[in-house]
């Protein structure tokens, strides 16, 4: 029974189909009102009327059944109460037939979306400024992914600029390939240090270093093979990370990608008349639309941050023919890509609409967390290594004998730094913190994968689940239940509103649904109808903890 297109069907709303009405119904959280809900604010500018009144005609004029038994109008709010026993049992049966395919859809399928993130800088540390990028764009990557969309993660590497003129001359000068080969990134930037202290005392090695940049633009070998080699090394080290957190990539085309792109854009930015020289630069006027120029080219003729962005986007479009292309780069960055897409506007781009800057807050350390001088990068590596101990420190001291415990405290380690960059909507700044991502009792990851690993001990001493035909439900099971069938609802939210963290907040709501159940009501050495409920009921919530983590990239140990 699909009891939103059983209600739309049964409303009669001019020039509304029966599909938008489906797609406007919720399943609220509280369920006193009712089991599901139509607003209708979207009605008020068609009908003429207020949403109040239009919810009010609406209810008067529905007529109950035994699959929908009450209809009430609250402030706009259509509410409909259903028979509680069939739909709860519908929802155990669609939960526990779907497994791991639970919350998976077919709604984008044919559609592709371009996830641009994390695109670390090479020869630079991944730092904890990195983290949000990271994990946010991996969730909505695994969100659209199991929506059906077809994603295309790209690490869009800053693997461009006279920086790397600058390392080349310091290798040369002061590094060797061993230690370089050891020390990889925190090597790296040894030398670029090196560099510049020598060129504030000489500065004139600041012409040899753009030399070099010169060469690896013009295809020397050498520097270009050094330069691809500070790219390897830079990927090991961000690769560990990497897999760690459970993010992948499908391309790591970054800014030097675009070197041979950037004519074409350049020309046809010329031929549309939107190129105009400024002191000596070459820029696109945005004032008329409030944005400060865009600049295209500096007067040396070198190109910037925005050309290769533009040039990237239109390879993307190319390439992939995406429905939407997302930015998931912090606020800091907000004005670079209203000026990017508004380029591609003006060359008449109509996908120009498809862009999206999922922006972010910034992460901050709570102080005194981190012994490192201030001033000093934190490495994201130290941050996860750093929760992992502490959740080893937890289990030997509640739990000293659990099987595989360094292989647990590492997943209760990442799992409490992913979903603590991910339970906050992202455009707050936050401030992390060991103690509060790893409080078992908060609402944490930590805190999901007890419950999981609860959920997971119950189903293994309740042994195989019988008949439960006929089973008259209590409240708290009736309450996680419909808590467990919002999430497919939730999913698509997330992901239209570029939001996981969404799916933190709804995997803790779940959990406390299933842990007042829990407490309130025993399970095992009930008589076999009620256990046998109880443990699909049981069965279900598991399967959504699971299915909620891992989206986030967390994982779910049976045990902790
Ligand atoms: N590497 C850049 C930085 O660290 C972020 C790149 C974001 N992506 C893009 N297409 N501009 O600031």
């Amino acid at each position: 029974m699909d009891y939103k297109s059983y209600v739309a069907q049964k409303l009669n709303i001019e020039g509304a189909s029966c599909e938008e009405i489906k797609a406007l119904i919720v399943t609220p959280p509280d369920t006193s009102l009712g089991d599901y809900a139509l607003p209708c604010f979207k009605f008020a500018k068609l009908l003429r009327k207020s949403p109040a009144i239009i919810a009010e005609e609406l209810a008067s004029s529905f007529i109950v059944d035994d699959v929908v038994t009450k209809v009430i109008a609250v402030n706009g709010y259509l509410n409909f109460t259903v028979n509680r026993t069939t739909r709860a049992f519908k929802i155990l049966i669609d939960i526990l037939l779907a497994g791991e395919n639970y919350g998976a859809s077919s709604l984008g399928n044919g559609k592709t979306v371009c996830i641009d993130y994390s695109s670390i800088n090479v020869a630079k540390p991944f730092h904890i400024g990195h983290l949000s990028t990271t994990v946010i764009g991996s969730a909505l990557y695994k969100i659209y992914k199991k929506l059906g969309y077809t994603v295309v993660g790209i690490n869009h590497l800053g693997d461009y600029g006279t920086q790397f003129g600058k390392l080349i001359y310091a290798y040369k000068a002061w590094g060797n390939r061993e230690e370089v080969e050891k020390g990889r990134v925190k090597e790296l930037m040894r030398l670029y240090v090196k560099y510049h202290d020598e060129a504030e005392k000489n500065p004139s090695i600041d012409d040899d270093a753009r030399a070099y940049f010169k060469l690896i633009e013009q295809g020397d070998k050498e520097c270009n093979e050094l330069f691809k080699w500070f790219k390897e090394l830079t990927l090991i080290d961000v690769d560990k990370v990497y897999k760690e957190l459970n993010v992948t990539f499908d391309s790591y085309n970054g800014e030097s990608f675009y070197n041979d792109k950037m004519d074409v854009v350049i020309s046809e930015l010329q031929e549309k008349g939107l190129l105009v020289e400024s002191d000596g630069a070459k820029i696109v006027d945005l004032e008329p639309y409030g944005l400060t120029p865009c600049l295209i080219l500096r007067s040396d003729g070198a190109s910037l941050y925005a050309t290769r962005d533009l040039a990237a986007a239109i390879y993307r479009k190319n390439t992939y023919n995406f429905d939407k292309c997302l930015y998931v780069v912090a606020y800091q960055q907000n004005l670079h890509f209203k000026q990017v897409f508004k380029v591609l506007e003006l060359l008449g781009k109509p996908w120009a609409k498809d862009m999206v800057h999922v922006a972010f807050g910034m992460v901050s350390l709570e102080e005194g967390t981190m012994s490192t001088r201030k001033g000093k990068v934190v490495f994201l590596e130290d941050v996860i290594n750093k929760c992992c101990e502490k959740a080893l420190a937890v289990i030997n001291d509640k739990n000293p004998n659990l099987d595989g415990k360094e292989e647990v405290a590492k997943a209760v380690g990442t799992g409490a730094v992913i979903f603590g960059a991910l339970s906050s909507s992202r455009i707050k700044d936050i401030v992390f913190s060991y103690d509060k991502v790893l409080n078992f009792e908060g609402e944490t990851g930590p805190y999901c994968q007890y419950t999981y690993a609860r959920t997971a001990s119950v189903l293994k001493k309740g042994g195989e689940i019988g008949d439960y035909s006929g089973y008259e439900l209590k409240d708290q099971e009736y309450e996680l239940l419909t808590e467990l069938a919002r999430f497919p609802e939730v999913l698509i939210q997330s992901a239209e509103k570029y939001e996981p963290s969404m799916i933190t907040r709804y995997a803790v709501d779940v959990c406390e649904a299933f842990n007042k159940f829990y407490f309130d009501l025993k399970i095992l050495g009930e008589e076999e109808v009620t256990k046998n409920f109880r443990l699909a009921l049981t069965k279900a919530t598991s399967t959504v903890i699971k299915n909620a983590l891992t989206l986030l990239g967390i994982k779910a140990p049976e045990q902790m």
